[in-house]
Order: C-alpha cells, then sequence, then structure tokens
C-alpha cells in the first residue's frame, strides 16, 4: 500500500494541482472558498461542489457528489434564551436545559457569541466543554447536531457553545493574535467565557475540555496550544494543526490553502515550535488530545478528505507527540469493536490518541459518548 506521504507527494506533481485556465480539467478544481482558478469545467465534465472549500470537475453531467459534505443538520429551533446583558454571577442564575446566551464575560475584541447549555442536574465542581462548530455552523446548529448538549443531562457537565463573528463562520485559526496566549481575536473570547465559567460558577479548573468538528477543530487545537492553562483536554474531529493556517499579517479568519491541501508539511520539532511559541515561558502540563480524520473522497482514486486533506492528520499527530515526547510510532494501532471497519486508533501515550477513518470523508461523525471517556467524564 502507498503511504501518504508518497501519495500525496504525487498528488502534488499532478498538472492540474495549480492550474488557472479558462476551464477546469477534469477532476480539476472549480470553485470553492479562497479559490481563484477557473470555476467552469471542460466539456465532458461538470463541476460539482463537494463542500464550502473545495468543487470539481467530474465526468458526466451533474451527479451526487462523493464526499460528504459539513454535517447535515436537523432543522430545529433549539429553545434559546438572551441573556440580559451581564453574565451570570452563579450557577443558579442560568436557567437549565436550555441554550442560554451570556455576554460581558471577560475579554472579547471580536464580540463571539457564547451560549451556555446547563443539565438539569449538574455535578458538583462540574466539569465544562467548550464545542466549536464548524465553517457555515453556529452555535445552535451544533448544539442541535451534537449530543454534548443531551449527554450533559447524564454526565452532569457544562457546555459553552460560541458562535462565530466572521462571515461564512469559520473560526479565525489564522492571526498571531488568536494564535497567541491572551493576543486578542477568537481563542481569547472563547477563552475568556471558560474563564469566567471557573471562576463564577464552581467549574472544576482540571476539567475544562475543547471539542470541535472542522473549523472548530482547528479552534480546538488553537485553544490547545495557546491557553494549555485553561483547558485541559482536547477532541480534534477533522482539523489541522496548532498554526497549520497561520497568516500573519493578513486579515483575521483567513483560509489556508496550502494546509488545507495538505501541502503544508513540517517536521515534528517545527510544529511543536509553533505551539511552544503562543505561549512562551509557560512550563504547566499540555492537554490531552484525541484527534480523528477520514480519508474519504475519490480525487483521482486517492482517497482524501478534499476540505482538509489526510495530510493534516499526519501533522498533527506529529506536533502532538512532539510536544508529549512521545515516540513518532504509536504503542498501538488498533481496530476498535464499536466503531465502524476502517477505523483506527493509534495511541501514542496517556495523553495522544490519533483514530484515522478510512473510507469516511469531511467529516468524521461525532462518537461523543467516545469523546467523554477520553476526557474522563463517561
Ligand atoms: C494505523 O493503522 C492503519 C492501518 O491499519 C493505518 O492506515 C493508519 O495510518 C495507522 N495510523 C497511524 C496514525 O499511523
Ligand atoms: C484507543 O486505544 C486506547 C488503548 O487501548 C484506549 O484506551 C482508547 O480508549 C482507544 N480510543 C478510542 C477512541 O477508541
Amino acid at each position: 500500500m502507498l503511504s501518504f506521504k508518497t501519495v500525496f507527494s504525487f498528488a502534488a506533481l499532478l498538472p492540474f494541482a495549480h492550474l488557472v485556465a479558462a476551464q477546469s480539467a477534469v477532476w480539476g478544481q472549480c470553485g470553492g472558498i479562497g479559490w481563484t482558478g477557473a470555476t467552469t469545467c471542460v466539456s465532458g465534465s461538470t463541476c460539482i461542489k463537494q463542500n464550502d472549500y473545495y468543487s470539481q470537475c467530474q465526468p458526466g453531467a451533474a451527479s451526487p457528489p462523493v464526499t460528504t459534505v459539513t454535517p447535515t443538520l436537523p432543522p430545529s429551533s433549539p429553545t434559546t434564551t438572551t441573556s440580559t446583558g451581564s453574565a451570570p454571577s452563579g450557577l443558579s442564575t442560568i436557567p437549565a436545559s436550555q441554550l442560554f446566551k451570556i455576554s460581558n464575560f471577560g475579554p472579547n475584541p471580536n464580540n463571539v457569541a457564547v451560549y451556555v447549555y446547563k443539565p438539569a442536574r449538574v455535578q458538583s465542581k462540574p466539569p465544562l466543554i467548550v464545542a466549536s462548530h464548524f465553517c457555515t455552523g453556529t452555535a445552535q446548529a451544533y448544539f442541535s447536531g451534537s449530543k454534548f448538549a443531551q449527554l450533559a443531562e447524564t454526565y452532569g457537565y457544562l457546555v459553552l457553545f460560541p458562535s462565530s463573528p466572521h462571515s461564512g463562520t469559520c473560526w479565525d485559526v489564522s492571526s498571531d493574535a488568536t494564535l497567541t496566549h491572551d493576543g486578542g481575536s477568537d481563542s481569547l473570547g472563547i477563552a475568556s467565557a471558560a474563564r469566567y465559567a471557573i471562576a463564577n460558577w464552581g467549574v472544576d479548573p482540571a476539567r475544562v475540555f475543547a471539542v470541535g468538528t472542522s473549523s472548530g477543530a482547528m479552534m480546538t487545537n488553537v485553544l490547545a496550544g495557546a491557553y494549555p492553562d485553561v483547558f485541559k483536554g482536547g477532541v480534534v474531529d477533522s482539523g489541522v494543526p496548532f498554526g497549520c493556517f497561520a497568516l500573519p499579517g493578513q486579515a483575521q479568519d483567513s483560509w489556508n490553502s496550502q494546509c488545507a491541501q495538505g501541502q503544508l508539511v513540517l517536521t515534528g520539532a517545527q510544529w511543536a515550535q509553533r505551539v511552544l511559541n503562543a505561549y512562551p515561558g509557560y512550563t504547566g502540563a499540555r492537554p490531552k488530545m484525541q484527534v480523528w480524520h477520514g480519508t474519504a473522497g475519490s480525487w483521482w482514486g486517492i482517497y482524501s478528505d478534499t476540505t482538509l486533506y489526510p495530510q493534516n492528520f499526519f501533522e498533527t499527530v506529529k506536533q502532538w507527540t512532539t510536544v508529549f515526547g512521545y515516540p513518532s510510532t504509536p504503542l498501538s494501532n488498533v481496530s476498535e469493536s464499536y466503531l465502524p471497519r476502517g477505523y483506527s486508533n493509534a495511541t501514542y501515550g496517556p495523553n495522544f490518541q490519533a483514530i484515522l477513518a478510512q473510507g469516511v470523508g469531511h467529516t468524521v461523525p461525532l462518537y461523543e459518548q467516545q469523546y467523554l471517556q477520553f476526557l474522563g467524564i463517561a
């Protein structure tokens, strides 16, 4: 079997990889956020949207795309209450079992909207999970499209659902500000809400976690990298390494195609340095991390997540294993009976696991119960 490295060096050599022409060739890219090349296809092929970031010329007339796109969410209007202007000063002032918008919770330069979900019964010194949505998503969409709130009713933890302030609702994971501890932007707003919850709602500071999908997965790596003092664990579903989207000097929330397409290949030491640079002088523990990524989507018979190429999985593995000082090869890499065929669970040490899902596109379905187990909540 070809290794991913081989496959991707091959992919990089494909003539259409950087094609900017009047019309894109069959299997070439023909659209997507950040795409500046041709948006029409040569005759005999049709431009098919795979996801917001990638449309592809496929042979023949329009047919259904191969990859799944951003998670499909049930149309629903969850109960949402808006606070009266100040953040709840104590747990008891948060209405239970509904999405409740909080404000004035500390430094929040981008005015990230943040909602809290408090279950009917809360553990004493409850854990806190920050759950970050994908591009085009919202706090409400991730709330209703995931089981994080539902499982809070079982396990008695609190959830914060932030909502991106940017058009297209991706998170800023590219600016210096967001990639720097207390540097500003989206990550500071989210960290402020978590700090507020610790200071005012009796949250256990040892059990504050981040989870997220796609852009929210990137944000999860950002929070884990830049705020290791706040976040003690993270679960990353289909994202990129910390700092992979970095585009210093460009507008916040910029799309980094080089990273997305898996072409930013660094050494573990280089990736780890990006994490260390985010918070110079920090010597405390690093959050435990669990990373999930899919490989599916047919692109010239090359299998990949075509929004955030699977090379990003291997780059993220290099990053966190180096941060933890773990060996670069897993201690074990096994299939799990509760997971579908094709999933492999590579364990590198107590604080890092990487699950690759063969045949699964962007994004890997959520396994919330499993995340809770990894985070020590379930
Ligand atoms: C784990 O093993 C599978 C094959 O069984 C492989 O595809 C995958 O790349 C391995 N995971 C890691 C992180 O090396
Ligand atoms: C991966 O394997 C480790 C070691 O057996 C196990 O503790 C962990 O729960 C597994 N992770 C997943 C996501 O199944």
